[in-house]
């Protein structure tokens, strides 16, 4: 859907009227938890029928208006993407794999019925971005500058159908560990709800993916978990993913197992790497099948040595203990497993430039 005039778009830069003090970033940095601060600027492109991507700003961030009747505020027709920018070892900054985020990006657009956007602008978008709020990158190991590009149906219009128009955006925030227990690792609630059934948004990433994903979440919660993790929808029985990451299974013989895209998983860049270095580690890795018995099954014989869970806000954290309605069972120690931290510490080094990116993944600004 995109149009010949996306090519070579413009940017016009909005001046800030207010950008934080140093003292406020300086705050924040030192802090940064997950999702809660935001620097100072956005990117925001628009779309409407007929004309194409247009009119792209990078400006304040600040709210943005919307008619009560814009579609995304009734038929959630809004996708998003998050991707990191790191310190480099050598003082630059780098993006990781941001081709593959604009890749998914418009995957997840298709499936929603939604304009894509050339991956060039998605990537230069980004770029701008990290370029214009750099002071906002944390310096600490395991910090970075999280990005969160996503689109809206902004058309005022109640039926149902694709909407005419929409805005692409550009937010970024400052981010240090996900899971707000710091626990090293975590512990997760086996769903009785499903996220995604055969033929459904399973593998988009779209909004109403999480919201659904909000009550199984608060039960894992309340029941003392940090997260919770989905049986597909059909047998009830398959492991698929947790509430915004991918799983890997680790075993005594070396095989190390996610389960495949079926089309109701999401595609994780997290877990997509993670295949390439693991296979690069000798391992025997599977994309298949595994299911809650086989799982509980293998954890008690220790042929399954360990669990860990990957995507681009949770990096690599490894998965301590598993409870649901009929289950409960540790894996290994219940602690740390030593696969888990190689992979992570593989992963990390590539993304701040400590160690060779013999993948191309690491994107320079
Ligand atoms: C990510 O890892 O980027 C996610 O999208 C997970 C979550 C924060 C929604």
């Amino acid at each position: 859907m995109a149009s010949l005039a996306d090519a070579g778009l413009k940017f016009t830069t909005l001046p800030h009227p207010a950008p934080a003090s140093d003292e406020t970033r300086e705050a924040v940095l030192a802090n940064p938890g997950f999702g809660t601060n935001f620097t100072d600027h956005m990117v925001v492109i628009e779309w409407t029928e007929g004309q194409g991507w247009h009119n792209a700003t990078m400006g304040p961030r600040e709210p943005i208006a919307l008619d009560p009747a814009a579609a995304v505020l009734h038929y959630a027709q809004e996708i998003f993407e998050g991707l990191k920018a790191y310190k480099q070892a050598d003082g630059s900054i780098a993006l990781f794999r941001p081709k593959a985020n604009a890749a998914r990006f418009n995957r997840s657009a298709e499936r929603l019925a939604m304009p894509t956007l050339p991956e060039n602008l998605f990537v230069e978008a980004v770029e701008r971005l990290v370029q214009i709020d750099r002071a906002w990158i944390p310096d600490a190991e395991g910090a970075s500058l999280y990005l969160r590009p996503f689109m809206i149906a902004t058309e005022a219009f109640l039926g149902v159908r694709p909407a005419k128009s929409y805005k692409f955006i550009v937010i970024a925030s400052p981010a240090g560990n996900y899971f707000k227990s710091g626990a090293p690792a975590v512990s997760i609630w086996v769903s009785e709800y499903t996220r995604a059934a055969p033929g459904g948004t399973g593998a988009a990433k779209c909004g109403g993916n999480y919201a659904a994903s909000l009550v199984p979440q608060g039960e894992a919660i309340d029941r003392g978990h940090d997260q919770v993790v989905f049986l597909d929808a059909a047998e009830h029985k398959w492991i698929e993913e947790l509430g915004g990451m991918n799983l890997y299974f680790a075993f005594e013989d070396g095989t190390l197992l996610t389960p495949a895209l079926t089309g109701t998983i999401l595609a994780g860049i997290t877990r997509d790497s993670l295949l390439t270095l693991a296979r690069e580690e000798g391992l025997n890795v599977v994309e298949g099948r595994y299911s809650l018995e086989q799982w509980r099954e293998d954890a008690a014989s220790g042929k399954l040595v360990e669990t860990f869970a990957c995507g681009t806000a949770a990096v690599v954290t490894p998965v301590g203990k598993v409870s649901g309605r009929d289950v409960e069972f540790t894996i290994g120690s219940g602690g740390p497993g030593q696969l888990t931290q190689k992979l992570k510490n593989r992963l990390v080094a590539i993304q701040r430039g400590e160690a060779e990116d013999t993948h191309g993944w690491v994107h320079k600004i």
